[in-house]
């Protein structure tokens, strides 16, 4: 293993989610694991990444009009995933304790934006409904440019309308914002984009409804 130490990382990010609800820091995670993970993208074949939906529906025209990215779930079956995997784990556990956050498990996906795809402005989460509570996103772009294009566009909490910033998806960039609170979108991009989507959530279990089902 390397020196790399993930428990500055993790204090910030924490600090970051108390003061503000967002976080973006650079060359976030273990560049091992990085390059596990675009070893898994290299190997992965372009038809195993599925077009994604929106929401519940299925209306395939819908969809495009608001996202154009390809996705793939990760798992931790497979090698080069689990480092990324256990790492969020380690970020979900750190978070509860200093946070209290209540986050219980981990769901996420590669996304290829093809050259022109793009994903409209959108909330990750609906208050009171969702028990999706903490995004994150994690870039894989080697050597991005600015005129690459395919910023992480996030609007602010309190106007939906006023841009906050932008985050270039420069590889090792991670972001972690409150999934209900901050609006965003993905610019189109002028060369392939990869990232991996992710989010943290709370057990809202009852006893008829288990969900998450796992
Ligand atoms: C998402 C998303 C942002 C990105 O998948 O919900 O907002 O930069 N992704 O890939
Ligand atoms: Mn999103």
């Amino acid at each position: 293993m390397s020196d790399f130490d993930v428990e500055t990382i993790y204090a910030q990010i924490a600090n970051d989610l108390r003061s503000t609800g967002l976080s973006i820091i650079e060359n976030a995670i273990d560049p091992s694991i990085i390059q596990a993970l675009n070893a898994r993208i290299a190997n992965l074949e372009e038809n195993t990444f599925q077009t994604a939906g929106v929401g519940r529906q299925s209306d395939h025209e819908k969809n495009a009009k608001i996202r154009r990215d390809k996705i793939c779930w990760l798992d931790k079956v497979n090698e080069q995933e689990v480092g990324y995997l256990n790492s969020m784990e380690q970020l979900k556990d750190y978070l509860n304790s200093r946070l209290f956050m209540g986050l219980f498990s981990y769901e996420s996906h590669f996304a290829h934006y093809e050259e022109g795809a793009f994903y409209k402005k959108h909330l990750d989460a609906f208050k009171g409904k969702a028990n999706r509570v903490l995004t994150t996103v994690f870039y894989l772009n080697d050597d991005w440019q600015d005129k690459d294009g395919g910023e992480l566009v996030i609007y602010q909490a309190e106007d939906h309308d006023k841009e906050l910033c932008r985050v270039v998806p420069k590889q090792g960039t991670l972001v972690t914002f409150l999934s209900d609170e901050f609006p965003h979108e993905v610019l189109p991009a002028n060369k392939s984009r990869y990232s991996i989507a992710g989010w943290f959530r709370i057990n809202a279990s009852t006893a008829a409804h288990i969900d998450p089902p796992r």
